[in-house]
């Protein structure tokens, strides 16, 4: 396990959801009700940054060509507009492990 420092865990709470540069990635954060949520912050179609998050339903949408992402799997749910025959199965996001550690969020990389 090699866990990096991301951001303050105060102010993940208070903007909810954020995508954050992690070494060479960026890593889509969210905290819901206070469980913590980590996933690839590059879209699987065409790397735009995703970032539209229902809290409700527990999904991230790629703002680019409206794919839509499990936020607790990464599984894509709906494929990009412009290619909706894509193999979702196959277009997933990674998820890692996250933590709040004495007040800052830590990503497993
Ligand atoms: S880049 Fe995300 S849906 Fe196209």
């Amino acid at each position: 396990m090699v866990w990096k420092r991301t951001i303050s865990a105060k102010i993940l709470e208070k903007v909810k959801s954020a995508p954050v540069k992690v070494e060479d990635k960026v890593i889509f954060m969210a905290n819901i009700n206070g469980t913590l949520y980590a996933i690839d912050g590059a879209c699987t179609h065409a790397r735009c940054i995703i970032h539209i998050l229902d809290e409700q339903n527990l999904t991230v949408r790629c703002p680019c060509h409206q794919a839509l992402f499990d936020l607790k799997t990464g599984k894509m749910l709906e494929p990009p507009f412009v290619a909706p025959d894509a193999p979702k199965e196959k277009l997933g996001l990674k998820t890692y492990q996250i933590r709040d550690n004495n007040g800052w969020i830590e990503v497993d990389v």
